[in-house]
């Protein structure tokens, strides 16, 4: 055998579609996100703050017993683990970044306290700065924190505090947490985020409601002391913020345009590993001070210019082309149309792929999503519910998930369902996503 390198080898036999082609073109909402070491990303209840060229994403691992975790990336797509824990501190929520003298500062919430960590270089070696304390001026213990930066470079500490005060502190230049400059006292709100257009203050805040979705909403005001303006939903109110939760507002300062991304967790039942992001673009109505979501299936921006792009190549498999074949591989094999059932699989051939991992959009709809859900498989790999790659699965009739495809026009995919009849659940077709 001649002197295959290894990576060349495993590329011949045909198992390296990882190694291939890892690289994610894609922001996905709702979708499993995979950082440049093929992990998931597990930095949750966090932020993005850009310093020069580089983002640094910086959350809660879910699966490190919150310990404070952050990624590097230069695209806002491609995201690579730093060295990971950045403090053996667990049980830290919601952990924020913020550079309010020469160091670096991670603020998270610990035992209802707010506990800061303190390093000289942005992505590694903090060390715990000073005791746990409690918010200034009312010793108010809270849940969740945010960050703002304002324009004149002064960092905030948003907090959801104790009798339901969302609590604007300044954090000092010896980065202790300062006075009260503002608050918000209109219901139970928690998760702040906040973010400013034209010298107007926008503060996004969710429901109290665990880990299930609700509405979020936005107050608007001319000054951090307020008085705050609102709630107005920032998105249709059914649709439970694409059944996420607020965390943070990146502002993106492009060449062409300013884009306002809003990042929320797509939380799993519990706050676990499971948990994924739906981050989108915002739109601001200056003039009636409405915020909306703008809800893309799959999407990205150019960092450079901060344009906004969806996907433009596409090919489409209808499904009155796929076949229906029942489980015995015989019986009632019919062209695809109506609802999935239990005993069937639909099944799409001679999909055309380009080798490795590659988004596929399955353009379906779910009548009752608690009675049953679509399961996929690729080229007879073991089927996975689609709720498992994206939690977008049931809620919306455009569901991305990343999948495995060979080189040519020789895939198979099947659809397939679990649980009652009564889910529903009609495939009009699949988009495989080229571009
Ligand atoms: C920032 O402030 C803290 C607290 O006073 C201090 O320990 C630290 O040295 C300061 N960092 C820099 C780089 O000045
Ligand atoms: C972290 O601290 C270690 C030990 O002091 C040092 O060798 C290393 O260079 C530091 N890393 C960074 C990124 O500053
Ligand atoms: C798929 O979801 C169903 C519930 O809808 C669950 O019973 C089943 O275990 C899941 N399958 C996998 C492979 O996770």
């Amino acid at each position: 055998m001649p002197s295959l390198s290894p990576l060349l080898l495993l590329a011949a036999i045909g198992a390296a579609p990882n190694l291939a082609n890892a690289a994610n073109s894609w922001i996905v909402p709702g979708a499993a996100w995979l950082s440049t070491s093929n992990t998931k990303i597990d930095a949750h209840g966090g932020m993005v703050l850009q310093r020069g060229d580089t983002f640094y994403w910086i959350g809660q691992a879910a699966s490190h017993s919150v310990q404070p975790y952050m990624y590097t990336s230069t695209d806002l797509l491609n995201w690579a683990p730093a060295k990971n824990p950045q403090n053996s501190i667990q049980w830290m929520w919601r952990p924020k970044l913020a550079k309010p003298n020469g160091s670096f500062y991670i603020y998270g919430q610990v035992d209802r306290n707010v506990q800061a960590l303190i390093s000289t270089s942005i992505t590694d070696n903090y060390s715990v700065s000073g005791g746990k304390v409690t918010l200034p001026p009312n010793a108010y213990t809270y849940s969740d924190t945010g960050m703002f930066q304002d324009d004149d470079g002064t960092w905030y500490l948003l907090t959801s505090a104790d009798h339901n005060n969302v609590q604007i502190n300044r954090i000092n230049s010896d980065g202790s947490i300062g006075p009260r400059v503002g608050l918000m006292a209109k219901g139970a709100y928690e998760a702040p985020g906040m973010f400013k257009v034209d010298g107007i203050y926008y503060l996004i805040v969710s429901g109290k409601t665990g880990w299930r979705s609700n509405p979020n909403s936005v107050f608007w005001a001319t000054s951090l002391g307020g008085s705050w303006t609102g709630p107005v939903g920032i998105a249709p109110e059914a649709e439970k913020t694409y059944n996420s939760q607020n965390t943070f507002q990146l502002t993106l300062k492009g060449s062409s345009r300013t884009t306002y991304i809003y990042m929320g967790d797509s939380w799993d039942s519990k706050g676990g590993p499971d948990s994924n992001y739906v981050w989108l673009p915002m739109t601001v109505d200056k003039a009636s001070k409405k915020v909306s979501l703008e809800y893309h299936a799959q999407w990205k921006v150019d960092v450079k210019t901060g344009a906004v792009s969806t996907p433009g190549l596409k090919t489409r498999y209808e499904v009155q082309h796929a076949d229906v074949v029942g489980r015995d591989g015989l019986a009632g094999r019919k062209k695809g149309g109506g609802p999935i059932s239990s005993d069937s699989l639909l099944t799409f051939r001679n999909v055309a792929g380009l080798g490795g991992r590659q988004w596929v959009q399955i353009h379906y709809r779910v009548t009752d999503r608690t009675a049953g859900e679509a399961h996929i498989s690729v080229n007879d790999e073991p089927a996975v519910n689609v709720s498992s790659l994206n939690h977008r699965a049931g809620y919306h009739h455009v569901v991305p998930v990343e999948l495995n495809l060979r080189a040519g026009s020789v895939n198979t995919i099947s659809l397939g369902m679990t649980g009652r009849e009564e889910a529903g659940i009609v495939v009009e077709g699949l988009e495989v996503v080229e571009d």
